[in-house]
């Protein structure tokens, strides 16, 4: 069942009062907004990248998230995003920050959160499991939701939320009832695994600069990563990555395939200012070599990513 202010937020009402289907009225291309209630308090910055946040008996209903980035025309694919999800766990207690006695039976340290990339045409899945909602005190209580931070190789972080029809919370919740967030509360459907939804992402990133594999400078002081090189590339037997860092901070690097898929961490450490280097031998994280072919590295710091192509011949 759809809310009456789902429905008015969904329609286009004209001066005269007639209500028309925005289908009618053409399209519309509503950028992914962020969440009036911000960041919240328990993000944190190094989790892991991976598309299932939600151990196999994890309890909870099975939740799939499937999704598509695009630049501002709605209809440009961005490829690398990441997607940086989080939420709490069936019992609303979120890992990290909070004892939860409830789930976890892998005993993850970092339960219920991931980054994802999104692939070569913009797409994303995640598969976890439906949070459950939690009390704010003062009689009131947060609705089930999962918060994102999402940061195209070039263009703005956007920080949110994403809800789902139907939650008894919704319209008591200073998040999901402000106006904004209406494209961010879906509907999820039943099917055989669990609950799906859909969560289209719409990015402030003009078509043109979506900068698949490049990272556009955004000013010379906040460039913290210089002159990232590689050597040979392509390669056969191993790569040496050579970069300089002109601030000491946590950098991850990581070799991704061309989907996206994650095969490999590299370095997960803080680093001092100054020229540093690593090799990578063509072998995912189990010891076995990949397929030859192209792969992304990626080099982030907490405040910038870089993203090159590289080859492996055999
Ligand atoms: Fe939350």
């Amino acid at each position: 069942m759809i809310s009456r202010r789902r429905f008015l937020q969904l329609s286009g009402i004209t001066a005269a009062g007639i209500i028309f289907p925005k289908s009618i009225m053409g399209a519309t291309c509503d950028q992914t907004t962020p969440d009036v209630m911000g960041l919240g308090p328990y993000w944190e910055p190094d989790s892991p990248y991976r598309s299932v946040l939600a151990s196999q008996f994890e309890l909870g209903t099975r939740l799939f998230i499937n999704g598509v980035v695009t630049a501002n025309d709605c209809q440009t694919p961005i490829p690398n995003v990441v997607i940086d999800a989080w939420q709490a766990n069936v019992a609303g207690c979120y890992s990290v920050f909070q004892t939860c006695d409830t789930g976890n039976p892998d005993n993850d340290e970092l339960n219920l959160r991931g980054r994802i990339l999104s692939d070569h045409e913009g797409k994303f899945s995640i598969e976890t499991i439906k949070p459950g909602f939690y009390y704010l005190g003062n009689d009131r209580y947060r609705p089930s939701h999962i918060h994102f931070m999402i940061t195209p190789p070039a263009g703005n972080t956007v920080v949110t939320q994403l809800y789902f029809e139907g939650d008894e919370y919704l319209d008591e919740d200073s998040g999901s009832s402000d106006p904004n967030a209406v494209d961010r509360i879906i509907p999820l459907v039943e099917t055989e695994n669990g609950l799906e939804g859909m969560f289209k992402i719409i990015l402030d990133v003009h078509p043109d600069k979506k900068a698949v594999n490049t990272n556009i400078p955004t000013g010379e002081n906040e460039n913290r990563l210089q002159k990232v090189s590689m050597f040979p590339n392509p390669f056969n037997s191993r790569i040496e990555v050579r970069f300089g860092m002109r601030e000491s901070t946590k950098v991850l690097i990581s070799i991704y395939d061309l989907n996206g898929t994650w095969v490999r961490t590299l370095l997960n450490k803080n680093l001092n200012i100054g020229n540093h280097s690593i090799i990578w031998d063509g072998k995912r994280s189990n010891g076995q070599f990949v397929p030859a072919g192209e792969y992304f590295l990626s080099i982030q710091s907490p405040f910038e990513t870089k993203m090159e192509k590289i080859t492996y011949l055999k």
